[in-house]
C-alpha cells in the first residue's frame, strides 16, 4: 500500500495544488449518464456487510487455479494440491493488495473533484457515490485481509512509480485521465469476472468478494467509458493516436501489476526455491489467459478509435 499524498492543505497554508483542475462543462449525455448510475449507486448497501464470513476456510482456492499465474508451468502443477491452494491464497491477497493500491489513488482523485465548487453538481454527486464505493471495496478487502489469518506484509505488488505518478498528476478532465482510469477499473474486474463464472471449487467468501466488488465496477467502468467518449470526440486524429499510445503502456503496466506477481510473493507463500516469477513471466499458458481476460477491454478501446497495441 502506497503512502497517500495529503488529501487537502495543511492547516492555516498559503496552498497551491500542482494537479491541473480544469474542469469543463460536461455535455448533455455525460450529465445524464452520471445522473442515471448515482440513482443506481442509492440506496447504497455495504458490501463488508454483505459477506458471508463464516464460509471463509483454507481449505479451498481462492481463485480458480487456471487463473494463477504458474498454472501450466509443469514445476508447479506437480506440486502438492495444498502447495497450490497457498499460492491461490497469496495470489488473490496480491490481487486485493494492487486493487488498495489503485483505489487509494481514485479516492485522491475522486475527493479533490468532488470538493472543487467548479464542479457540476451532478458530476460532483456522481463523484462521491463513486468514491463511496471504492472506501467500501477497500474496506472489504481489509476484513479479507484481518480475517484471512494469513500474514499480509510482504504481498503488495511492486509499486509502479509511473503509474502512481500519473494517477496523481494527470489533468482530471483529460482523455488520458480517464483513459487511464478505465484500465485500472478494466484490468482487475476482468479478473473478478473469471473468477464469478469459474467459481466451482473457490472458496466462496472470495468469490462474494469478486462478484461484489465487480457490480459496483460495472457503473463506474460505464462512466468512465461516457467520458472518455465525450473527450476523444473533440480531439483531433494526431492527438488521438498519442492517447492511444500512452493507454498501451499503460495496459502493460497495469497487466504487469495486477497479474504477475514478484518473486517475494512466491517466496511468502513458501512455495519451494526456484525462479518462480521468472515462469511466471515465460508461462505461455499464463500470456494466453491474461490476453483472453484483457481482449473485450482492448477490443472496446479500439471501438473508441484508439488503436490499442496488443497483445
Ligand atoms: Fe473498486
Ligand atoms: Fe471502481
Amino acid at each position: 500500500m502506497p503512502c497517500l499524498a495529503p488529501l487537502g492543505p495543511p492547516p492555516n497554508s498559503r496552498y497551491t495544488p500542482r494537479v491541473a483542475t480544469t474542469h469543463p462543462t460536461p455535455t448533455g449525455a455525460v450529465v445524464e449518464r452520471a445522473d442515471q448510475l448515482a440513482r443506481h449507486s442509492t440506496p447504497y448497501r455495504d458490501p463488508t456487510a454483505r459477506v458471508q464470513w463464516e464460509r471463509l476456510n483454507t481449505h479451498s482456492f481462492w481463485l480458480p487455479e487456471t487463473a494463477l499465474s504458474l498454472h501450466g508451468v509443469a514445476e508447479f502443477d506437480r506440486l502438492p494440491l495444498a502447495d497450490r491452494q497457498r499460492l491461490s491464497h497469496y495470489e488473490f491477497i496480491h490481487f486485493l493488495q494492487a486493487g488498495l493500491w489503485l483505489e487509494g489513488i481514485f479516492l485522491e482523485r475522486l475527493g479533490r473533484a468532488a470538493a472543487h465548487p467548479d464542479t457540476p453538481l451532478s458530476t460532483r454527486m456522481y463523484h462521491l457515490h463513486e468514491l463511496r464505493e471504492e472506501a467500501g471495496h477497500s474496506l472489504m478487502f481489509l476484513e479479507f485481509f484481518r480475517r484471512s489469518g494469513l500474514d499480509v506484509r510482504k504481498t503488495a505488488p511492486r509499486r509502479d512509480f509511473a503509474l502512481t505518478l500519473l494517477g496523481r498528476r494527470l489533468p482530471f478532465d483529460s482523455a488520458l485521465f480517464w483513459g487511464a482510469i478505465l484500465l485500472g477499473e478494466e484490468v482487475p474486474d476482468r479478473l473478478n469476472r473469471y473468477v464469478r463464472l469459474h467459481a466451482e471449487g473457490v472458496c466462496p467468501v472470495a468469490v462474494e468478494l469478486s462478484v461484489l466488488h465487480s457490480t459496483d465496477e460495472a457503473r463506474h467502468i460505464a462512466y468512465g467509458l461516457e467520458i472518455l467518449q465525450e473527450r476523444l470526440a473533440r480531439m483531433p486524429g494526431p492527438k488521438r493516436l498519442l492517447v492511444a499510445r500512452a493507454l498501451t503502456l499503460l495496459l502493460k503496466r497495469f497487466t504487469k501489476t495486477f497479474y504477475y506477481p514478484p518473486q517475494a510473493l512466491y517466496v511468502h507463500a513458501a512455495l519451494p526455491p526456484g525462479p518462480w516469477a521468472e515462469r511466471a513471466h515465460g508461462n505461455p499458458v499464463r500470456r494466453a489467459f491474461v490476453a483472453r481476460c484483457l481482449g473485450s477491454t482492448v477490443t472496446r478501446l479500439r471501438g473508441l478509435g484508439l488503436p490499442i497495441n496488443w497483445p
